[in-house]
């Protein structure tokens, strides 16, 4: 590349790796709560579950802090505690690791399918026993996990079965919305689909679920949050369970509500840019992009994902990054194997080398640039950046 190119490459501004798309319409909605004389949840909040539910088709949502909130009330909600095991892959977010070995259960590993990091169903398979008691897949990036085979494996051993939708809001399985059906838990985190700046929704068709979930939000009162006419909690309301409080306060409701508005137009623009990316990476033999899986599926794009070729491109994924970041494109890392976090390092007996795809993506995973108000030119400096960055 001459100089004059490379130059000003380096003088565009820092491209971050995910951003999110405020406009004034979300502003207003926020604003218009906080001169409304009540900012916590009420009628928002609940307007939020009811087009919530209307958008993925699920018969019940709830709305909560986030979605590790959620994770925590349905591990409770299910009982799960000492001598329980939990199945899931390492190649997630913390957050689930975390709430598993805090209710006092041990997480198993399932490993993942190398190209779609998705749960293996022969590897879940492995790990079944009668200390199993829940399974939660990831659908990871925005492509969903075959629900099929993991649907009948937990009605034959009668385990529960969560689904970690953090990164799922407007995939689809075989026509299905995730969220429409089971139970399924999205996060409203600022790199989401949609964001709330923190923030979760629980879904589910479980009505009994669901009514423990309501308690369980909100210090386990046998009553809800917010009484329409006294504008407030009602005051008889009584501890029917000791409860957390995870309830979504209409401002951030507001901001949710105003952010669904615009969901189809925000993953019609990530696909059109993750379809770019693809295009143009087509040609570097030192990037592997993710394959989506083998079924009728919709993506939602909420991350763009590939793996460093590291003996090709004869440097760390952790350099690349690095190097990418100095000329100015910012990058992700989801994730680096829960099983290789020092505490889970020290704490779990996992044999080195046993989650074989898990850990060769763990080494090589990296997600470029993608939000919807990013443009196309982004992408095609991304790719440039790549290509000076390899060349090197
Ligand atoms: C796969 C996955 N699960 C769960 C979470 C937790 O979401 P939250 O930040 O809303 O608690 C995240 C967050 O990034 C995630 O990526």
């Amino acid at each position: 590349m001459d100089t004059k190119k490379s130059e000003s490459i380096m003088c565009e501004p820092f491209l971050p790796f995910s951003k999110p798309s405020i406009n004034s319409d979300d502003i207003s909605a926020v604003n218009k709560v906080l001169r409304s004389g009540w900012i916590t949840t009420g009628s928002k909040s609940a307007e939020f579950e009811k087009k919530f539910c209307e958008y993925t088709g699920s018969p019940n949502a709830v709305a909560l802090t986030s979605a590790t909130a959620g994770m925590h009330l349905v591990l409770k909600a299910f009982g799960i505690g000492p001598g329980d095991d939990v199945i899931t892959p390492s190649m997630t977010w913390v957050s689930t690791i975390n709430l598993i070995t805090m209710a006092g259960a041990t997480p198993v590993f399932a490993d993942i399918d190398k190209n779609t990091l998705m749960l293996d169903k022969e590897s879940v398979e492995k790990c079944l026993s009668e200390k199993v008691k829940m399974i939660i897949p990831v659908h990871f990036a925005g492509a969903p996990v075959q629900m099929d085979s993991l649907q009948k494996m937990a009605q034959k051993h009668n385990i529960v079965l969560v689904e970690d939708a953090a990164h799922a809001l407007g995939t689809q399985y075989k026509n299905i919305k995730i969220g429409s059906q089971g139970t399924s838990i999205f996060s409203f985190h600022p790199i989401k689909n949609i964001t709330t700046g923190e923030g979760g929704m629980l879904c589910s068709d479980d009505d009994t679920l669901i009514e423990k979930i309501q308690r369980l939000k909100f210090h386990g009162l046998g009553m809800d949050s917010f009484d329409r006419i006294s504008q407030g909690r009602l005051p008889q309301a009584e501890v029917l369970e000791p409860g957390y409080k995870y309830n979504l306060p209409d401002i951030l409701a507001a901001l949710g509500l105003s952010q669904l508005n615009r969901i189809n137009g925000f993953n019609e623009k990530r696909e059109a840019l993750a379809l770019h990316y693809l295009e143009l990476l087509n040609d570097v033999e030192e990037i592997i992009p993710l394959n989506p899986p083998e079924a009728d599926i919709k993506h939602s794009w909420h991350l763009f994902i590939v793996r460093l070729d590291i003996d090709k491109a004869g440097m760390s994924r952790d350099r690349f990054m690095e190097d990418l970041k100095k000329n100015n494109i910012g990058t992700g890392l989801h994730f680096k194997a829960a099983h290789l976090h020092r505490y889970y390092k020290d704490h779990l007996n996992i044999t080195p080398g046993s989650l074989v795809n898990t850990e060769w993506n763990s080494k090589r995973i990296l997600s470029l640039p993608l939000f919807p108000d990013m443009t196309h030119k982004d992408v095609h400096r991304v790719v440039t950046v790549i290509k000076k960055v390899l060349k090197k």
